[in-house]
């Protein structure tokens, strides 16, 4: 019943976070342009200049929110004048759940003013992760891993990864940050996916929420309501057209707290399942973010005569493709997922290899608000085809 309540709270917290966050970004807006933090819609024909970083106003009303909410989430235990049962892990665990996305969100937001090297943007989330990964260590230091039954066999039931354990956590810290990020560049989309993938998470936590890891899974609905209720109202004014950007502070800002949580709350894998379409933008990018091919700054599709979006291209030189390289786009060309053209003067064009550009080539040049709203259905389609592996096809491969 105390849970109840304390989650009531958390909600009409949460809509005080979301008229906050909705009522502060307008003011804010000239600011942020007098502070050159400001960039332009490369979509649009007008050079208008549209304030970025505003990941930084949604992460400071989720933190805010957060730490109003830590007195009355143990409040209990606080009032008690045994301090014997205060549930010093449990708390430890929310303080670093938020240093670890405090931390990304100043790390964020320098990006947005320093523009840092891609190497930062891997190195930064790491670096910002180790606080829950010590407390993991501490708190669980459960690095064992049921193994799925087809593989039984020949593994046994259930393998001790160790330190492999926290370096795929650490890992997992860096693709949620950056997944995001890499998966952007129209109007509504970085915010967008992320609102859908929160939702995802909160419908999971709460049919486990009568589970046997009810803890875990409250623990990780007192982050995510609030993410929610935030990101709502950023996106609001990030969608088309977009009023304001939500720079790389958003980014990581989200990416960590989904981290954190998948972490924390001991659902990692499930957690995974709802970033299907990342997980494909990464490894179909892959090619050109380890620069086996060209890649340009900017790998959005670019304005048609027509006003529609078409999908933008890089060119190489043959001679300069890596054999990794011309392996991949031998693959993407086998599964017809790449278009292909061999220039006169020897040169390679083909589309920049994000899921936004595979999407127009295979829909045909669309406007930017559709492409958007079609990306965030297939987002949607895949955090259902995530319900099913977790709940129907689980059971094929755990004793659930
Ligand atoms: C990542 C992508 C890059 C993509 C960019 C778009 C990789 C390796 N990098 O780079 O290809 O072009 O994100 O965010 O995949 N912008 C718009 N419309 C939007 C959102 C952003 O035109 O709806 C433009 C604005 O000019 C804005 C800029 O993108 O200033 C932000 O880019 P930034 O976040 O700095 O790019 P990266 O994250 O480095
Ligand atoms: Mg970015």
């Amino acid at each position: 019943m105390e849970t109840f309540y304390i989650l009531i709270i958390n909600i009409l917290f949460s809509i005080f976070a979301f008229i906050s966050t909705y009522n502060i970004i307008p003011r804010l807006k000239d600011m942020f342009v007098s502070a050159n933090l400001y960039g332009k819609d490369l979509n649009k024909k007008s050079e208008n200049k549209i304030p970025e970083a505003f990941g930084v106003v949604s992460g400071c009303t989720f933190l805010i929110t957060m730490f109003v909410l830590i007195p009355i989430i143990f409040g209990r235990h606080i009032l008690q004048n045994d301090t014997s049962l205060f549930p010093h892990s449990e708390f430890i665990e929310m303080l670093a759940a938020l240093l670890s996305i405090c931390c990304m969100l100043l790390l964020g937001f320098s990006d947005d003013v320093l523009n840092l090297r891609w190497r930062h943007k891997l190195l930064l989330p790491t670096v910002a992760s180790l606080p829950l990964l010590v407390v993991y260590y501490i708190n669980f230091n459960s690095t064992t891993i049921i193994v799925p039954k087809p593989f039984r066999d020949f593994l046994g039931v259930s393998i001790n990864l160790g330190l492999l354990y926290y370096v795929y956590m650490g890992m997992l810290a860096v693709f949620c940050t950056n997944a995001i990020n890499i998966l952007a560049g129209i109007n509504g989309l970085e915010t967008g996916q992320s609102l859908v993938i929160a939702i995802s998470i909160l419908i999971f936590n709460s049919i486990e929420l009568s589970g046997d890891c009810a803890q875990a899974h409250l623990f990780s609905l007192h982050f995510i309501i609030p993410f929610i209720a935030v990101t709502f109202a950023l996106l609001k004014y990030n969608w088309y057209p977009s009023e304001v950007f939500v720079g790389d502070t958003y980014c990581y800002f989200a990416g960590m707290t989904f981290a954190v949580i998948g972490i924390l709350g001991h659902f990692s894998k499930t957690m995974l399942l709802f970033f299907i379409p990342q997980i494909f933008n990464f490894l179909y990018s892959t090619p050109q973010l380890f620069h086996f091919i060209n890649c340009p700054r900017h790998r959005i599709p670019r304005l048609d005569k027509y006003g529609t979006l078409s999908p933008s291209y890089a060119e190489c030189n043959k001679v300069n493709i890596s054999i990794i390289g011309r392996m991949c786009l031998k693959l993407f060309s086998y599964f017809k997922i790449i278009h292909i053209e061999e220039k006169s003067d020897g040169n390679i064009k083909c589309n920049n290899l994000t899921l936004i550009n595979l999407c127009l080539i295979l829909i045909g040049p669309t406007n930017e608000k559709t492409l958007t709203i079609i990306l965030l259905g297939i987002q949607a389609v895949c955090s259902m085809f995530a319900f099913i592996i977790r709940y129907p096809l689980a059971s094929l491969f755990y004793e659930v």
